[in-house]
């Protein structure tokens, strides 16, 4: 029987307990035998116990639950080879030789490398004398396979990242509760949102509540923003707003990359607009708690491809990942949508916010 283990990676989301649930049953009704690794890389290196085989039951009730039951950590061992040497000895005594992975950019990466070294980490386990050669015979490849899990939907290649949505819920809703003071006092509130280098969450949160200003990395304000911003929010006013609402992505900067900071916006809107102004912070309440519908969906439909393209996978099939494009559940290359998403952080490095904001999604750069 095929042996299937699934594992988060980074930055935990919610849904990310959904999409292991979809992993391990689908992994079952498949007729095969499904593993859960356990605090991420760190699991895989450890091995042992961390590497549990999990039943249909062991994840009942996870769909609603958020966070990643299963753990999640930033493993410096893995960055190294002696590491995932490890990793792969403690995969071969299990007898596992696919490995779904929901987790952000950077554990997507550390994944398929791990997969293209997988061979010569087999022949060295063999050379060592920690593998006898028979034993190896079965695992002369390494199927991985990618699932997005993150609140900052910045993966190039998909609509929506397994988390993004129950964030901007969350937003909104902080962002209501924030309103009503707001009215009642006629003040000013700066708002930062999480999103690391991408103004996903800020911009659709700025749609979504109805903001005033918006600031994003991918698309920074004009040279003179602090003016333009002033007389936006002074003719709102004008026009009989009570509240001013200004959202400030946390990677937000001006076209120079100096980072416009929620206490310098503050700072404009107190004494340059007069308005009594407040910086609230939303901070890890963005990340936690149930996911919304939307990611309990997309968590399970992606969880179950990824299972179907383990089985379907051949030594030649590039790695994929699981995106969703139109609505539609999708296999991409996995490392050409890495490269995407890097081409983006570049881009904002070298200026190029045009380009930048023409390699996020469609929707997001209309
Ligand atoms: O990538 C998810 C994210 O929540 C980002 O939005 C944020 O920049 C970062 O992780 C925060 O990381 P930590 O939880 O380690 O402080």
């Amino acid at each position: 029987k095929k042996k299937i283990a699934v594992m988060t990676s980074g930055g935990d989301s919610p849904g990310m307990s959904g999409a292991v649930r979809a992993v391990i049953r689908q992994t079952i009704a498949s007729g095969c035998v499904a593993y859960a690794v356990y605090e991420g890389y760190q699991g895989l290196v450890d091995g042992g116990e961390m590497i549990k085989q999990m039943q249909w039951e062991d994840v009942r009730g996870w769909l609603s639950e958020g966070g990643t039951l299963i753990g999640t950590a930033r493993c410096m061992d893995f960055h190294e080879r002696a590491g995932r040497l490890k990793a792969a000895n403690n995969m071969i005594e299990k007898g596992i030789d696919a490995l779904v992975i929901c987790g952000g950019d950077g554990s997507l990466t550390g994944a398929d490398r791990f997969r293209s070294e997988w061979p010569s980490l087999v022949e060295e386990l063999v050379a060592t004398g920690k593998r006898r050669e028979e034993e190896v015979k079965p695992f002369k490849h390494l199927n991985i396979v990618g699932l997005v899990g993150s609140i900052d939907n910045d993966l190039s290649s998909t609509d929506a990242t397994i988390g993004c949505y129950s964030s901007l819920d969350r937003i909104c809703n902080a962002i209501d509760t924030i309103d009503s003071t707001a009215f009642s006092h006629q003040r000013a509130f700066v708002i930062e949102v999480m999103g690391r280098h991408c103004g996903w969450l800020a911009l659709m949160a700025g749609v979504s509540c109805g903001a005033d200003f918006v600031f994003i990395p991918e698309n920074p304000p004009s040279e003179n923003w602090e003016d333009e911003m002033c007389s936006v929010i002074k003719k709102h006013r004008e026009l009989g707003k009570r509240k001013t609402t200004v959202i400030v992505a946390e990677g937000a900067h001006d076209q120079e990359l100096h980072p416009i900071s929620p206490s310098r916006v503050k700072d404009l809107l107190s004494k340059r607009v007069g308005l009594d102004t407040r910086v609230t912070t939303l901070g890890h309440v963005q990340r936690g708690g149930p996911p919304a519908a939307y990611d309990r969906m997309l968590a399970t439909l992606q969880g179950v491809e990824a299972v179907k393209a383990v089985l379907e996978a051949t030594p030649e099939t590039p790695s994929p990942v699981i995106c969703i494009v139109e609505n539609k559940i999708v296999r991409k290359n996995l490392m050409e949508a890495v490269k995407l998403t890097k081409q983006v952080a570049a881009d904002i490095e070298s200026k190029n916010f045009k380009k930048a904001m023409e390699g996020r999604d469609a929707e997001f750069s209309e």
